[in-house]
C-alpha cells in the first residue's frame, strides 16, 4: 500500500517554511492503519522487548498499538510537567522551538529492552534525548520505529549514531 498517499501535508504549519506531514490522515484510514502497525512491528520478530516507549502526542497511538501487537507494556515519553509522579527529564531541540521529555522514575526496569516509537523523525532531536532517558532509566534501546522520515534534515542519520537502529516507513523532503 501506499503510505505517502495516505499522509497530508500542511505548508507554513506550525508556522512559516515548516511542511507538516499530518499523520492523522493514515490513522482514519482502517487499512492504512493496520499496514504501518504490520510493518513496524514484523522486523522485530524473534527479538526480545520488554516495553515500548511511545513519544507525546503522536507516538503514543502508534506506540499503544504496537505493544498491543507485541503483548508487552507501554511507556510514556511525555512532554514536560504531564506525568503526576516522580520523573526524569532530557531537554531537546526540535524543528520548530525547544521543549522537556520526561518518564517516570519507576517506567523502566534496569535490563528492559526498549523499542521507541513515534509518527515521524526529523532533527532526531526529540527521539534523541528519549533514547537518553531509556538508558538513564537502565533501558537498552533496541530499535527506533517511525513511519515518517524527513531524510534531509537528518535526524535518523543521527540516531543511528547513538547505535540504536533506526526503522522507517516512508519519506519526505
Ligand atoms: C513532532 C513529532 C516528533 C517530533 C519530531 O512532535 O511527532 O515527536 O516532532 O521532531 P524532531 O525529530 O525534530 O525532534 P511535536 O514536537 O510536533 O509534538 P506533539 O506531537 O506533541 O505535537
Ligand atoms: N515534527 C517535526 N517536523 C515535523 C513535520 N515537518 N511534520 C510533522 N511533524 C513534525
Amino acid at each position: 500500500m501506499d503510505i505517502k498517499s495516505t499522509i497530508r501535508t500542511i505548508p507554513n504549519y506550525p508556522k512559516e517554511g515548516v511542511m507538516f506531514r499530518d499523520i492523522t490522515t493514515l490513522w482514519q484510514d482502517a487499512r492504512g492503519f493496520r499496514h504501518v502497525v504490520d510493518q513496524l512491528v514484523w522486523p522485530y520478530a524473534g527479538i526480545r522487548i520488554d516495553k515500548v516507549a511511545g513519544i507525546e502526542a503522536r507516538g503514543f497511538v502508534l506506540g499503544g498499538a504496537i505493544a498491543h501487537q507485541l503483548s508487552v507494556g507501554f511507556v510514556p515519553v511525555r512532554k514536560k510537567g504531564k506525568l503526576p509522579w516522580n520523573v526524569i527529564g532530557e531537554d531537546y531541540e526540535l524543528e520548530y522551538g525547544t521543549d522537556t521529555v520526561e518518564i517516570h522514575t519507576d517506567a523502566i526496569a534496569s535490563g528492559d529492552n526498549v523499542l521507541l516509537v513515534d509518527d515521524l523523525i526529523a532533527t532526531g532531536g526529540t527521539a534523541a534525548a528519549a533514547i537518553d532517558l531509556l538508558r538513564r532509566a537502565g533501558g537498552t534501546v533496541i530499535g527506533a520505529a517511525f513511519v515518517i522520515d524527513l531524510p534531509d534534515i537528518g535526524g535518523s542519520k543521527r540516531i543511528e549514531a547513538m547505535d540504536v537502529k533506526v526503522r522507517t516507513l516512508c519519506e519526505f523532503e
